[in-house]
């Protein structure tokens, strides 16, 4: 099959990055998603062309319905029809419940859960439409089983989890997709970021004794929007070294 659009949100990041690459080494023309003006945004793009990858750039805060509208309408008239969309961006605001401002735990939600909402909504009908899609929404292990200082991230990431099975029930018989992956601790910016002690003690509760590769996950979204994934649907895929076994 031509392979044509990915769009991943939040392209730009640790593992959007990642996700970027693997799309593209399996022939896809993938979008990266990131915020208006983003500063680090022409950047990101001489680098990865210096690394070989054509990359195109949609900007919108996925926190914005109708900024994630016009991204998508755009995409669609000017670069192609978007057949997989991977929602992948996120934040962190950790703090432990009682210290946890409201402003905390809006940023989390908007950025982490109503983005789903805001970016796939334009798509999905176009894709259920065209009889083929792939909606690949980036949870957590932590989404999954809970995390100590994570409240507002760990509701939004198992908030993932519901709109995935419910999606993917209304679109199954159209030939589109929806699946979660929950990744586990991955050696990004967002995880470099936490206190070197405590860093040092989740790492020591992982079974396979490291932190996850971003291309790990981005492998694994690949193989979901390919064509083999077919039968893969309102699945949660654990990507975690054992870290929590579902
Ligand atoms: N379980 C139980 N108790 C814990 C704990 C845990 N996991 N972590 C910390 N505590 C305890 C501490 O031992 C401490 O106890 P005492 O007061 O008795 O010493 C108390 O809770 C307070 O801990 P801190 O000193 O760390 O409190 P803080 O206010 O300075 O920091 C925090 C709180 C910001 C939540 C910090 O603990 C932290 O960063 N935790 C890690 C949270 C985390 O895992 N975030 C994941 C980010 S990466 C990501 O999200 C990507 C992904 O998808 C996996």
């Amino acid at each position: 099959m031509a392979k044509n659009v990915a769009l991943v949100t939040g392209g730009m990041g640790g593992l959007g990055t990642a996700i970027c690459k693997s799309l593209a080494a399996d022939g896809w023309k993938v979008v990266a998603n990131c915020l208006p003006d983003f500063p680090p945004a022409a950047e990101w793009l001489a680098k990865t062309k210096a690394d070989g990858y054509d990359f195109f750039m949609a900007e919108a805060d996925v926190t914005d319905f109708d900024q994630c509208a016009a991204m998508v309408k755009k995409i669609e008239a000017e670069i192609g029809q978007i057949d997989v969309l991977i929602n992948n961006a996120g934040i962190t605001r950790d703090a432990m419940f009682r210290k946890m401002g409201k402003d905390q735990w809006d940023a989390v939600m908007s950025t982490n859960l109503d983005s789903v909402f805001n970016v796939t909504h334009p798509i999905l009908p176009l894709m259920a439409e065209r009889g083929f899609g792939r909606v690949i929404n980036i949870s957590s292990v932590n989404g999954v089983k809970g995390q100590f200082g994570q409240a507002n991230y760990s509701a939004a990431k198992a908030g993932i989890l519901g709109i995935t099975k419910a999606l993917a029930q209304e679109v199954a018989k159209k030939g589109v997709t929806v699946n979660a992956i929950a990744p586990g601790y991955v050696g990004t910016e967002m995880v470099m970021a936490i206190k070197e002690e405590v860093r040092d003690a989740i790492v020591a509760t992982v079974p396979v004794g490291r932190f996850g590769k971003p291309e790990e996950i981005g492998d694994l979204c690949a193989y979901l929007a390919s064509d083999k994934a077919g039968y893969i649907t309102g699945a949660t895929i654990n990507i975690n070294g054992g870290l929590h076994m579902g």
